[in-house]
Order: structure tokens, then sequence, then C-alpha cells
């Protein structure tokens, strides 16, 4: 892109601040700056206008849910259908590992966090070991993509290669990185954080199918067999990634994608709940639900809309080539964007002074026809680390960890 092409660009969308200081820069730095230029996606500024995000929902009902029980029931045949599956190479793991973690207040990858007491024990090591019981017990590899982010590409895969893999065999982990979006002032206005510099942050967790193909990567899927792709996220420790009797009770359900769920703790928890939306799956978070929804019990006084998510969800491979290419919902996220003032200062604010644009995972779930919502114990599967004290902290998942007798 040439300056005068960025110009008009720009111009016409009432950003071109964005080349205020580009007279200033190394012909290099001009270049760069052009390059992030031509790569901005602009749409996301009209979706600023209609931020009261529309919260109105379709017409819900209760999903219900495969229970730890009918599962401890079915655990011998589901393992075998799923340990089969592993073993013919047919299942992949994603872990999604691009956000920034912004709670946790880390300067690196969340996955570097360091979660052992008495020794070193890492959050990126810990799923390594999860993901290595299902290996060993399968006696096949499980082919290993890892998203992150051009913010945190370099500390992951130099992390990952300064420890040896954890012990896997690095020939089946395969990294790609998730694409930006601008960040922008409250008005709009996309925001600098150098000269030469476009304030963008990565487009949320949503896009991880889609930048998956764009490196390359279902070829490679293709090559080595995969047909079910198993994607959580990187901050849960107790996270079962490829868990064989998940796997063979989605297989033998017929459903095109399974999603891991708990038993709400209690009916106002803040969680994303597995239900139906107009007669598809869906995930309806607690601030879009009615409080009689939220209450609503079955003869025997169960709560109906009670399976809350906890990002980890197995998908069929070609119903996700199916709906690649269809638009997902942005969020539009309040966020701490640090930028250059009038003075070319970098200002790192205290309070949220600005939105950044996301796409998420949740909203793929709308996009098939089916899931087998899974029930699992939260106490044995689930101790996220989102927050730095009390409730999704570190305290909370080393407890936890503790309780499934790992060594720390
Ligand atoms: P969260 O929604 O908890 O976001 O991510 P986060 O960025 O890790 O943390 P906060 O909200 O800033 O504190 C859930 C999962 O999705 C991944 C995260 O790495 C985590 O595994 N994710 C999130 C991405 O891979 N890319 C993104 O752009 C956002």
């Amino acid at each position: 892109m040439t300056y005068g092409e960025a110009k008009k660009m720009l111009s016409a969308a009432g950003q071109e601040h964005l080349l205020k200081y580009y007279d200033e820069l190394s012909e290099e730095k001009q270049q760069n700056l052009l390059e992030q230029i031509e790569k901005l996606d602009l749409s996301f500024l009209q979706l600023i206008g209609d931020k009261k995000e529309k919260t109105a929902k379709g017409r819900l009902e209760p999903l219900g849910a495969v229970t730890i029980g009918e599962i401890e029931e079915k655990k011998d045949s589901y393992e075998k259908t799923g340990l089969k599956a592993v073993r013919e190479g047919k299942v992949g793991a994603v872990l999604l590992a691009g956000g920034q973690g912004t709670r946790l207040g880390l300067d690196k990858p969340k996955g570097m966090l360091n979660v052992g007491v008495t020794k070193e024990l890492y959050l990126f090591e810990q799923l390594i070991n999860n993901l290595k019981q299902v290996v060993e017990k399968a006696g096949a590899w499980i082919p290993l993509f890892i998203m992150t982010s051009e913010k945190n590409n370099a500390d992951t895969t130099e992390f990952f290669a300064a420890h040896d893999y954890f012990g896997y065999d690095r020939e089946f982990v395969f990294f790609f990185i998730q694409e930006m979006a601008p960040s922008v002032s409250y008005e709009g206005k996309i925001y600098m954080e150098e000269k030469d510099k476009i304030a963008a942050s990565p487009n949320g967790n949503g896009g991880w199918f889609s930048s998956m193909a764009k490196a390359g990567l279902l070829d490679k899927g293709k090559e080595l067999g995969v047909e079910w792709l198993n994607v959580f996220a990187v901050d849960n420790v107790l996270q079962k990634m490829a868990d064989p009797v998940f796997v063979g009770a989605t297989i033998d359900s017929g459903c095109v994608c399974g999603a891991k769920v708990v038993a709400k703790a209690d009916p106002n928890e803040r969680v994303g709940v597995l239900c139906k939306e107009d007669g598809k799956p869906s995930i309806v978070e607690y601030y879009e639900m009615t409080e009689e929804i939220i209450h609503s019990k079955d003869e025997n006084g169960k709560l109906l809309y009670n399976y809350g998510v906890i990002l980890n969800y197995l998908f069929e491979v070609d119903t996700l080539v199916k709906i690649m290419n269809q638009n997902m919902p942005v969020h539009i996220v309040e966020k701490k964007i640090p930028y250059l003032d009038e003075n070319a200062r970098l200002v790192k604010p205290e309070e949220p002074n600005g939105y950044k644009f996301e796409t998420l995972i949740l909203d793929m779930i709308h996009m098939v026809d089916n899931c087998l919502s899974f029930e699992v114990e939260r106490e044995k599967e689930f101790a996220p680390i989102k927050n730095r004290t009390g409730v999704d902290s570190l305290d909370s998942a080393r407890e936890l960890m503790k309780k499934n007798h790992i060594e720390l």
C-alpha cells in the first residue's frame, strides 16, 4: 500500500491521525506502518454505534446433559470408542493461548506461570502432563495445535523449546498465530502505541479455526487423519484434553460437537449456560437470562438451566470447515489501552479508556446443529486461573490440584 492509498482509506474512516508521525519515520518504519494500515479491518468501527449490545436472545429451552451417573454406566464403552479414535490419529488438541490474561496482570504468556510450590511446575507443563496421560493410554501421540498471538508467540515458542516441549514429541506440536484487531478510544479513534505502531490486541478466541486454516494447519491435520478437534483454554490446570470418554461419548451420540459442562454451584453463578436457542445449541450468559429462566426447575426440583461451560469443546472438523466463513458476532470489550498522547508520550491508563473487539468460541456452538452436553465433576476438571486472588485464582487452583493429588 502506498502513502496516498493509506491516506485515502484512513480519511474516509476519520482515522488520518495514524499517519501523524509518518514524515518523521525511517523508510523501514514507514513501510512497517503502511503494512499495518493495509491489514486493518475498519469494519469493526461501525459496531461502536450499536454498542448497546443486542442482549435479546431467541426462544430458550433447556438442553440438559448426559450426567456423571449416566457417563459412569457407559464409561468403558465410551472409552473404547475414544481410545480407538485417538489411536487412529483422528483426534487433535487445540490449546488456546493467545489471550493477554489482563486480569492476572502478567507480563508474559499465562502458560508460563509457575503453579508449583516446592518445585517448578508451569501451567503449560501441567497441561502437557494431562495430555500425556491419554497419549500413554492410547499408545499414540496426539497432534497438539497451539494458538498464540503476535504479542506472545516468541515467548511461548521459546519457552516450549527451552523446556524440550515438556517431554512431548515436538513433531506433533504446531504453533499458529491468531489475528489482531485495532484498539480504539470511546470515540472510535484507533490508538497508536508507537509512532509506527497501531495499538491492537488479539481478536478473541472465536477465530481459532480460521487462523489455523490460514496457517496451513488444516492440511497438516488432514495429512495426519484428524477428524475431531478438542479445543480448550490455557488457564484450567485440571483440564483433561482428548479425554477418551468424552470423545467416545460424542462420537457415539452422533453429534457434530461436544461440550464439557459442570453443574452450577448456585443458580446465579456467572457462567455461560449451555441450552437451546431457537432449536439450536447455544451458550447464554447469565446476564442474558431473565430471573425466571435462571430459577426455573423441573418436576424434581432440579434447575433446568443448570450446566455451565468450562471452555472444553470437541468439534467435528468437517462441520468446522462448513461454518468457517460464516460471520460471527463481534463483542466490544472495554479495556485499558496503552496509547501515545498528543505529545507522543506513552500513557498506561489505570482505568479502561476504550474498546477492543473480539469474537468468541462460545458463539460457534450456536452455528452447529447439535452438541452433546457432557457433565464432568467440577472438583476434578475445573480449576481456572483468571484472577490474582480469591475466586478462580492461583490459590484456588492450587487447592484443587492438591485435592487431585498433583504434586506441587
Ligand atoms: P479469557 O477470556 O479468559 O481471556 O480467555 P484472557 O485474555 O486469557 O484473560 P483476560 O480476560 O484478559 O484476563 C479464555 C481462553 O481463550 C484464550 C485465552 O488464552 C484462554 O485460553 N484466548 C483469549 C485466545 O487464545 N485469544 C484471545 O484473543 C483471547
